[in-house]
């Protein structure tokens, strides 16, 4: 089986975020018929995993043969270099069951605290993996490094944002404009190297 996707084809995403079909379909260019997770009604495994990319992985191969269709899936997060990569794959987990990410980035700011760091280092993995239902997947991973700060800055984007500077620039992810983050974020690496791989 030759591991390329045909334009047109209809792939599951494994997200039962509509919002979050929605972007991948943008930055796929509508090339593809893109079904949610949630629309087909699969059910929705624990990320179980101690990496992005084996989260991303257990995902798709979930959808895939759940679906019987190609299945594509993402994993991302914040590491934090002085707390040892933390809170990486528990970075959703770190807002509690709220999703409050105020909670979450004073946690990242309490920990810094405590191993009494001033290295503030961090970077955002995003892992994405498409899957053929009984049959082989493929994963890519990106990454963007920057500089924590707090307190957290602006409110145009989601999550960790607000703390994260990326490498370069001076406006945290939350103050920026979100087409800029777009173009140099961790989710927009790894999307040119599974169209790398892929298209
Ligand atoms: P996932 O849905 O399991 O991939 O969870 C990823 C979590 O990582 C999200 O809930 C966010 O907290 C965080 N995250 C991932 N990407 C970003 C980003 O671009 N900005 C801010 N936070 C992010």
């Amino acid at each position: 089986m030759a591991l390329k996707l045909e334009p047109g084809a209809r792939l599951v995403v494994a997200t039962h975020n509509p919002g979050k079909a929605r972007e991948l379909a943008q930055i796929l260019e509508n090339r593809f018929q893109l079904v949610a997770a949630g629309e087909l009604g699969l059910p929705e495994p624990d990320e179980t995993e101690q990496t992005f990319v084996g989260n991303a992985l257990l995902k798709a191969r979930a959808a895939a043969e759940a679906s019987g269709l190609i299945a594509l899936a993402d994993d991302s997060g914040l590491s934090v270099a002085a707390l040892e990569g933390q809170p990486g794959v528990y970075s959703a987990r770190w807002a509690g069951p709220g999703r409050d990410f105020t909670v979450a980035m004073r946690k990242v700011e309490e920990r810094l605290e405590e191993v009494e760091s001033r290295d503030l280092a961090a970077w955002f993995t995003s892992a994405l993996a498409v899957a053929w239902p009984g049959g082989p997947a493929v994963v890519v991973e990106g990454r963007v490094d920057g500089t924590l700060t707090f307190p957290p800055r602006g409110d145009r984007g989601f999550g960790y944002d607000p703390i994260f500077i990326p490498e370069g620039h001076a406006e945290t992810f939350g103050e920026m404009d979100p087409a800029a983050k777009d173009r140099m974020s961790h989710r927009a690496r790894a999307f040119e190297k599974l169209k790398a791989a892929l298209l």
